[in-house]
């Protein structure tokens, strides 16, 4: 069974394919480079001992796509996170991410249909949920999108379901909550590139010496300790997710032809939390001060999971502090590499 991995060298991707070749899975991967460098695919063969089978392709080529699948006759089924993911970037470029993450998918899946490929896993956010009460679960209603990010998620699972309704295709859509941590090796992680938006690379960034430190966006929330609320998923778990939706496709185990599943703990941590638990794991203090709101951030959100516990027999395993401790390994190594 050969799976394509779409921005397999990113965050998100590598961790996948190690989850995929553990459970027994050919992978073969395309990645433009765009968020990631070529040594990603080296320390996935270390880790795994395999060599990945890699092109770099652009997703916005759709004749590049088209031949890439003629010559890949095997593929079975698609797992696709190539896309841009910065929020606020979106906000100043809005074209580069309709290009990107709505071109890039109708490109792919028009590549997919030609191919014969019936089956795709399609990396969603629980961004589409905009400011819901939490526990969020997926019948929640979408509103209007709050950044052309968010807007491009809910068109693409707009797109990927009107055109399961169309061909024969079968669609998981996963909405991921606040991917943090690291493999436990610190050969891959997160790697922000510039002056990290989100909160654990500033965080570990902060501690190791790159930031001078972290601003937290707000004490005046209406959360028990004031901060906002999010849930944190370790990546590995997250990973281990697309390996049982991959299964769930293939062993035909949807009631319709476009299924979408939350991926998060299920619980909410307070930002002042995560920096206590990072303290924790780390028995570093992290230089920090209260700084006022950032424009966009909803007060609070955590997923209702029950839909792919059940469905998907899934589950996270891992802990804030594995997540945190595995963020600071990982932040180590790439210091450690950069010295040598
Ligand atoms: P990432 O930037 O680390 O990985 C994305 C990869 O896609 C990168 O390696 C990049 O080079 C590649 N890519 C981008 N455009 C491409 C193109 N045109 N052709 C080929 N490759 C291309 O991001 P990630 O954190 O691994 O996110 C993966 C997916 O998950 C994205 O779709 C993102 O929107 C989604 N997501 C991420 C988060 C998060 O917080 N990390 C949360 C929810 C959803
Ligand atoms: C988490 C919390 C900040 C940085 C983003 C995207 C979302 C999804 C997940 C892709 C917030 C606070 C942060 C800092 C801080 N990605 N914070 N100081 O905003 O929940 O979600 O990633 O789909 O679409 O918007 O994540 O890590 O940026 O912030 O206090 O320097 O940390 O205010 O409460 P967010 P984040």
């Amino acid at each position: 069974m050969k799976i394509l991995v779409t921005g397999g060298t990113g965050y998100i991707g590598s961790h996948t394919i190690v989850e995929l070749i553990n459970a027994g899975f050919d992978v073969c991967t395309i990645d433009n480079f765009d968020n990631s460098y070529p040594n990603v695919l080296d320390n996935l063969k270390k880790i795994t001992g395999k060599t990945i089978e890699f092109d770099e392709v652009d997703i916005r080529d759709k004749y590049a796509l088209k031949k890439y699948f003629s010559e890949k006759p095997d593929i079975e089924a698609v797992i696709h996170f190539a896309a841009n993911k910065a929020v606020g970037e979106s906000v100043k470029f809005p074209l580069k991410y309709y290009e990107n993450n709505v071109g890039g998918t109708i490109n792919l899946l028009l590549a997919m249909q030609k191919a014969d490929i019936n089956n795709i896993v399609f990396s969603s956010s629980c961004t589409v949920y905009g400011e819901a009460q939490p526990p969020v679960d997926e019948n929640t209603a979408i509103p209007i999108a709050n950044s052309p990010y968010g807007n491009t998620k809910q068109i693409c699972e707009e797109i990927l379901s009107d055109q399961s309704d169309a061909v024969n295709l079968h669609v998981v859509a996963l909405r991921y909550f606040n991917p943090v941590g690291a493999h436990e090796s610190a050969l891959i992680g997160e790697l922000p590139i510039g002056i990290p938006n989100n909160l654990v690379p500033f965080i570990t960034q902060t501690a190791i010496g790159k930031r001078e430190s972290l601003t937290v966006f707000g004490n005046d929330y209406p959360t028990p300790d004031g901060t906002n609320i999010r849930d944190y998923i370790h990546v590995v778990d997250l990973a281990i997710a697309h390996v049982a939706a991959i299964k769930y496709l293939l062993n035909k185990k949807y009631s319709s032809a476009f299924s979408v599943f939350n991926l998060g703990t299920g619980k909410g941590n307070s930002v002042l939390e995560v920096i206590k638990t990072f303290e924790a794991v780390s028995g570093q203090k992290l230089a920090y001060q209260i700084g006022s709101r950032r424009a966009g951030d909803v007060v609070q959100t955590y997923a209702a999971c029950n839909k792919a516990w059940n469905e998907l027999g899934w589950k996270t395993e891992r802990s804030l502090e594995d997540s945190m401790r595995t963020a600071w390994k990982w932040e180590q190594h790439l210091k450690n590499s950069e010295k040598k």
